[in-house]
């Protein structure tokens, strides 16, 4: 059997003395999307920061693809196929589009190759390409991230807020896009608040808060505690 591209164990963490992670396990397969849903502060993208290696666990392991990651090089492990969408969505804001897009080249793709699989799916971005990133619109600013995220071959895809500050259609289109990439093979794991559209595409989900995991299972399962626990209502997030 495959081993997870990524798994979680026992993992707690923090910032300076101060614990935000507490004894948290979470596996993501290949073709899986686990959606991590939960509010301000409870420690979602201290998450993806442990499993990018932006910091460093202070017990439990995280592995990629049944290697630990202690002690390997951000760098090293990108090449390895874990590519981090962080929150604020990690592109060059002061560099045009096609300049973003160059800028995407280091991994091994050529400017070719990465401008046309990223104008095929993002035809705007296209028209734009000599726009600087930051006055692109939040969407089309999502849009130039996830080009990176299809342009690198990820093996292992971490999304921060996909959805943040967007229209739901736009939001829709990208969780199709995470769709694909998973129906290719790619495991995600995405962090997002209390968005519903995540849920429509995930395979699993869990709800996290004040740094735990309070609550792990299917996307319909969660999607009840969710109304019925955070929201009150069926509200339309
Ligand atoms: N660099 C940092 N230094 C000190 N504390 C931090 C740092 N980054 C985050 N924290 C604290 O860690 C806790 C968890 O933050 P984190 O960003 O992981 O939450 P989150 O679930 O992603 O929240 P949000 O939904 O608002 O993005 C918060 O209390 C935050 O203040
Ligand atoms: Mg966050």
């Amino acid at each position: 059997m495959d081993k997870p591209l990524l798994e979680l164990e026992n993992v707690s963490t923090g910032y300076g003395i101060i614990p935000v992670l507490h004894g948290i396990n979470l596996s993501v397969g290949k073709g899986d999307i686990y959606a991590l849903l939960g509010p301000n502060g409870g420690g979602k993208s201290t998450i993806l920061k442990v499993c990018s290696r932006q910091i460093d666990p202070w017990a439990g392991s995280v592995k990629v693809a049944g290697r630990s990651i202690e002690g390997i090089a951000a760098e090293d492990l990108a090449k390895a196929g874990v590519c981090t969408i962080p929150e604020g969505k990690g592109i060059f804001p002061n560099l045009t589009v096609e300049e973003n897009l160059i800028m995407m080249t280091h991994a091994c793709q050529s400017l070719q190759a990465i401008q046309s699989v990223t104008f095929e799916r993002f035809p705007q971005l296209g028209n734009k390409r000599n726009q600087l990133a930051g006055t692109l619109s939040g969407g089309e600013q999502q849009m130039l991230s996830m080009s990176r995220a299809l342009s690198t071959n990820p093996k292992l895809l971490l999304l921060d807020e996909l959805s943040m500050g967007l229209a739901p259609i736009i939001v829709k289109d990208l969780y199709g896009i995470v769709s694909q990439l998973a129906e290719e093979g790619i495991g995600v794991l995405v962090v997002e608040q209390f968005a519903r559209t995540v849920l429509g595409v995930a395979t699993r989900a869990g709800i996290l808060i004040n740094g735990k995991i309070i609550s792990e299972g299917s996307p319909a399962e969660l999607e009840d505690q969710l109304s019925d626990a955070y929201l009150g209502t069926k509200g339309n997030v």
